[in-house]
């Protein structure tokens, strides 16, 4: 099954490309996962062997504004800067938009905006992808619901599949071979007061990227046939603990599934390891803290900095320990 087999059974083999109006617009979030996506059972269509639950940052995310223009390339602005042509990003955008033009009769101007931190390992390509479908949707007029928009923005990358709302969202792995049934769906239970906060303990390059990452898991780490285990078993917790409003619960499990994940990393071969000293350094310290008595929590993606978890009522106490810590709150 190929991409463009699943965009025809989306638009039904009649794929609109007349534009509705003028300009098409949108916002995504970006989000973290507190179980995490690690691993794919179909790598051309990004099916994951899991599902997976994450928290949306509201405010943190893309903003993508489209146009058609007739330049016969798209050109592609980040925040105000036109990206060169043969630069990583605009092939990886621009082929993605060619599942939606298979003749290449059409192109964009595309403005994004990006209000993440992606230094301090914030996923850039969630928000990127879940707001360039849905900025598609808006040009086109194409009316498709947010099950589908999940669809089509996990084609461009997986975790993008959570990125259409706000709030806690979990993402179904599905069964079937063309991943009708795999996309994500948000849960109705909000906890105001729950707040992440993200330190940057080094910036640059990741050694390798997610995508390798995680397949390399698949493919040599022995401790991998554990994770889909862990990671059912964490799924069931999770949505209890977010509907009781049990942080240590919530905290704890998302704390333990990161790290579950980083150890099918560094047991993979040859070994991908993100922790870099001042990560180790950051983790003993909140494990300090929380001996003390303060909740406090973390998770990890595929970089070394730590996302803290924690409550809008200890907030003082974070920031006298964490001085640089950017804090966000969840729900208004
Ligand atoms: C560690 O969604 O970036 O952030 O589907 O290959 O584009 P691709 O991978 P990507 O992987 C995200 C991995 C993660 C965990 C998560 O967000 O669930």
């Amino acid at each position: 099954m190929k991409k463009s087999d699943v965009i025809q059974l989306i638009f039904h083999n009649k794929l609109p490309v007349e534009p509705a109006r003028e300009k098409g617009l949108a916002f995504a979030p970006t989000n973290i996962a507190l179980c995490k996506y690690w691993g794919k059972r179909d790598s051309e269509l990004n099916l994951p062997m899991t599902g997976s639950l994450s928290i949306a940052l509201p405010d943190k995310g893309a903003l993508t504004s489209l146009m058609l223009h007739d330049n016969g390339c798209d050109v592609i602005t980040l925040n105000g800067k036109e990206l060169p042509g043969d630069s990583a990003f605009v092939l990886r955008t621009t082929q993605f938009l060619d599942l939606f033009r298979p003749e290449r009769k059409w192109f964009l101007k595309i403005d994004i905006n990006m209000n993440i931190p992606v230094a301090a390992g914030l996923a850039s390509s969630a928000a990127g992808f879940a707001s360039l479908v849905s900025a598609l949707n808006d040009l086109f007029g194409w009316k498709l619901s947010r099950r589908e928009l999940s669809i089509l923005a996990r084609l461009g990358s997986g975790s993008a599949s959570r990125s259409l709302w706000t709030g806690f969202v979990e993402w179904h792995a599905g069964v079937q071979a063309d991943g009708m049934d795999c996309y994500a769906e948000q849960l109705k239970d909000e906890w105001p007061g729950l707040m992440i906060g993200i330190v940057s303990v080094a910036e640059g390059e990741k050694p390798v990227s997610s995508r390798e990452a995680m397949q390399r898991s698949v493919d040599t780490s022995t401790l991998y046939t554990a994770w889909p285990r862990k990671v059912a078993r964490d799924l069931v917790i999770l949505r209890q603990a977010l509907h009781v409003k049990n942080f240590s619960l919530l905290g704890g499990t998302a704390e333990s599934n990161a790290l579950n994940m980083h150890a099918t990393m560094i047991s993979s071969w040859p070994p991908v390891c993100y922790f870099l000293p001042e990560t180790i350094a950051m983790m003993h310290k909140v494990w300090d803290l929380r001996r003390s008595g303060l909740e406090i929590y973390f998770t990890q993606d595929a970089g070394p900095n730590l996302k803290l978890l924690f409550l809008e009522n200890d907030k003082d106490k974070i920031f006298e320990h964490f001085p640089q810590v950017e804090m966000i709150q969840l729900f208004e």
